[in-house]
């Protein structure tokens, strides 16, 4: 048997008194039991760790990012746009191995766990016959399996009809063992094509049975609007909540007369949005001068419509983005100032959307979550609250897959030698 004591819980009170604290048991990989500390007594014999009020919460889960393109970034070539680091990687991708992807993915799992992920939602491009990040990304998903859950999309970087036989290289994808069906609608040729595109991820989502997630308007183009496809067929084909829009940068363009409109429509829909704040500030508003847009979705609206909002990475120093370290509590940082999203009862959510605002969009539910009976999947954060977590982009001092330690680290010790009176501190 396990222990984790005196943790601050997501849902523990806090009073002038002070904060609930409560202790966790686990008896193999699993929560049995989770109960006010002190409350029961715990077995000498048990494995106990004290965590000293801090706050632990439900592992980050990366809900978009690109393995394949992990230090793909050529030094040489600044592309600063989406379409210019599309086409830089269109030269790098035909110069890459199994290996070599198999190699720079493990090193951005890494830098994920590190930082407290333990579940990864990937795009792979599949625009390659040859399928070379597709087959090192399945190896790389079977030989972590017992630590890292990874999903994988098919996606299609150059189209799905903009590069040749785009579509049908994302089904053979899905027939090797793909969990989602990508797509990019607006990179084809057409506002048709990119139409016909999204239909089509439908429908090989139904024909497979699998989730469905596409970069969608990203740009700030105010006339992109393939999220109003994407909501369309996710509601008449029952999918729902099983699909998601990634970026829908547009929407920060558009009237806001069409932007409320569409929010009862993508309430009704169900689909999820994952906005990367980071990636996104970066790429976009390239073409504005200044007064210049900030480049992300209607977080915030889009919450307080009641539509599921989580949070990616994105990139780790590939064509699109130079820098990334995989620490999802940047994006939330980065998100909570550009959607001004700070009254305090946002700051104490606002670790939902890399948390279980994640999990619902990876559908991944049934065993995410501190709750008896769950799997042990949980982080400990070197903070006491979600407020204080964010202001201090806190660390995370230990993340437990299944009741498995895979990352353990003392909280940081600093001696400033400063005139402050101890009751003051
Ligand atoms: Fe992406």
């Amino acid at each position: 048997m396990q222990v984790f004591k005196n943790a601050v819980l997501r849902k523990c009170k806090r009073t002038e008194a002070g904060t609930e604290l409560y202790d966790l048991f686990v008896e193999n990989g699993v929560f049995t039991r989770i109960c006010p500390a002190g409350e029961v007594s715990v077995p000498e014999s048990a494995e106990i760790k004290d965590l000293h009020g801090r706050l632990v919460m439900a592992p980050y889960v990366e809900s978009h990012i690109h393995l394949d393109y992990i230090y793909t970034m050529d030094p040489t070539v600044e592309a600063g746009t989406l379409f210019g680091a599309i086409n830089q990687w269109s030269d790098t991708k035909k110069t890459l191995t199994v290996e070599d992807i198999k190699k720079k993915a493990y090193q951005g799992i890494e830098m994920e766990m590190r930082h407290g992920v333990q579940f990864i939602r990937t795009h792979v491009d599949v625009t390659d016959p040859n399928f070379t990040a597709l087959r090192a990304l399945l190896e790389v998903k079977e030989e972590l399996k017992d630590i890292v859950e990874i999903q994988l999309i098919a996606f299609p970087q150059e189209g799905y009809y903009a590069y040749k036989n785009g579509d049908q290289l994302v089904e053979e994808a899905l027939k090797l063992g793909c969990d989602v069906v990508g797509g990019i609608p607006h990179f084809e040729f057409s506002r048709e094509l990119g139409e016909k595109s999204v239909k089509k991820a439908f429908e090989l989502a139904q024909k497979y049975d699998r989730l469905v997630d596409i970069h969608c308007d990203e740009t700030d183009d105010q006339d992109s609007k393939f999220v109003e496809e994407i909501a369309t067929q996710a509601y008449y084909t029952g999918i729902g909540s099983r699909a998601a829009a990634s970026h829908t940068c547009a929407m920060g363009s558009y009237n806001n007369a069409y932007a409320y409109k569409m929010m009862t429509k993508f309430r009704q829909s169900g689909i999820n949005f994952i906005s990367c704040p980071t990636e996104n500030t970066y790429l976009q508003g390239r073409y504005d001068g200044y007064p210049m847009r900030r480049g992300i979705t209607r977080i915030d609206e889009l919450i307080a419509a009641g539509c599921n909002v989580s949070l990616g990475q994105d990139s780790i120093s590939d064509p699109w983005y130079p820098l990334g370290n995989g620490n999802l509590i940047h994006q939330v940082d980065y998100a909570i100032h550009q959607a001004h999203m700070m009254s305090i009862p946002q700051l104490y959510k606002c670790m939902d959307m890399i948390t279980d605002n994640g999990a619902a969009t990876l559908q991944i539910q049934d065993h995410y979550g501190i709750e008896e009976g769950k799997p042990a999947n949980l982080i400990e954060l070197d903070a006491r609250n979600e407020i204080d977590a964010v202001r201090e982009r806190a660390d995370v001092l230990l993340s437990v897959h299944n009741g498995r330690i895979l990352l353990e680290k003392e909280p940081s010790s600093i001696r400033i030698d400063l005139p402050i009176h101890e009751q003051d501190r």
